[in-house]
């Protein structure tokens, strides 16, 4: 249908990565719909264009940013601000209907389905299962909503300091409302909750038509080294969710890697993608040893380190030798 766009956001270079991915595994799962990409204006030439490749509408939108420093800390994630840009997804109001999706999400199967739902449908935040989780909802381009969203944020702001805080408090009914807003978890699976409850992951992890790399550490912040499918330092062992994180670098490296080396042509660029096994890593470079102390503080602001020290094949094996 053509009034009716998955829209994704990206402010830099890095989420503009997420955002190819994303797109592509729309496109793979044949979705009917158009695709959407907001994107900030300091992304660079080479990037607008592969998003443009991918994309049937790439709009450059100013950034929103919250600036809200203090609530930012609370969640560690003193870059989310700019996720308050999110807001401009209103203002598409050539569609009638749209799913946003977070630039970090990748859809396993076709999940045309859900333009079948009402604004503004979403599924649970594992943390806070009363809140919804803005990585992936339902809504109705309207310049009326997006007015009322942005006095919403003058005079409440956000309590996570970020958009969902936000768009929380604004559809707050969404907890108890009406059920069929709720989105099945399988549409936004975060890899949080995998940790938290393994065997529900086990049972269940299988249907999950949309991941969420959900956190600081993006699939993009890793090496993959394409020969040995595996990730380089610290990652080597971890391995993440495997295939979820690999899922993501796959596709990255099969079909986004080459549109971006024809786009960058001469100039140099780090696609992450090694096929050296001396090369030094990235992970290695980026995410130093922790101390058990600082680690055990780090699992305490719910800050684990999933794709790494804390994934789910060392927690299994810990869990496995526990058990026996
Ligand atoms: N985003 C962006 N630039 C930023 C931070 C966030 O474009 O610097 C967008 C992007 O679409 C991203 C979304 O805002 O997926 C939400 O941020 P993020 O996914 O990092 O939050 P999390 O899901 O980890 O809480
Ligand atoms: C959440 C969501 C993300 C949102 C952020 C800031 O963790 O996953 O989409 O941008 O909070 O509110
Ligand atoms: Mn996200």
């Amino acid at each position: 249908m053509a009034d009716q766009a998955f829209v994704t956001l990206a402010t830099n270079d890095g989420y503009a990565r997420g955002a190819m991915v994303l797109g592509k595994s729309l496109r793979n799962h044949k979705t009917s719909k158009k695709l959407v990409a907001l994107i900030g204006p300091q992304m660079s030439e080479p990037c607008q264009a592969v998003l443009k490749r991918i994309y049937d509408e790439v709009k450059v939108v100013d950034v929103l940013d919250s600036g809200d420093v203090a609530h930012l800390a609370m969640m560690k994630r003193p870059d989310l601000g700019v996720t308050f840009t999110k807001l401009h997804c209103w203002t598409l109001t050539h569609y009638s209907k749209c799913v946003f999706m977070d630039a970090d999400t990748l859809v396993l199967s076709n999940i045309d389905e859900l333009f079948e739902r009402e604004e503004l449908s979403a599924a649970p935040d594992p943390g806070w299962p009363d809140c919804f989780n803005s990585g992936v909802f339902v809504f109705r381009p309207s310049l009326e909503t997006y007015g009322k969203l942005l006095q919403y944020c003058t005079e409440h702001g956000s309590f996570d300091g970020g958009d969902q805080g936000v768009l929380n408090g604004f559809f707050s009914n969404w907890a108890t409302a009406d059920i069929s807003k709720h989105l099945p978890f399988i549409y936004n699976l975060s890899s949080i909750a995998i940790y938290t409850y393994l065997p529900a992951f086990k049972q269940f992890g299988g249907n999950a038509k949309v991941v969420h790399f959900l956190g600081k550490t993006k699939p993009w912040s890793y090496t993959y080294d394409t020969k040995s499918k595996q990730f380089k330092g610290s990652m080597n062992e971890a391995s993440a969710h495997p295939t979820f994180l690999l899922n993501w670098w796959t596709l990255f490296s099969s079909a986004v890697v080459p549109m971006l080396q024809e786009q960058y042509g001469d100039q140099p660029f780090h696609s992450g993608c090694v096929e050296d096994e001396s090369s030094t890593s990235l992970a290695e470079a980026t995410e130093p040893q922790m101390s058990s102390e600082e680690r055990k503080k780090k699992w305490e602001q719910g800050q684990a380190d999933y794709m790494g020290m804390d994934s789910f094949d060392n927690i299994k094996r810990k869990l496995d030798t526990f058990l026996k």
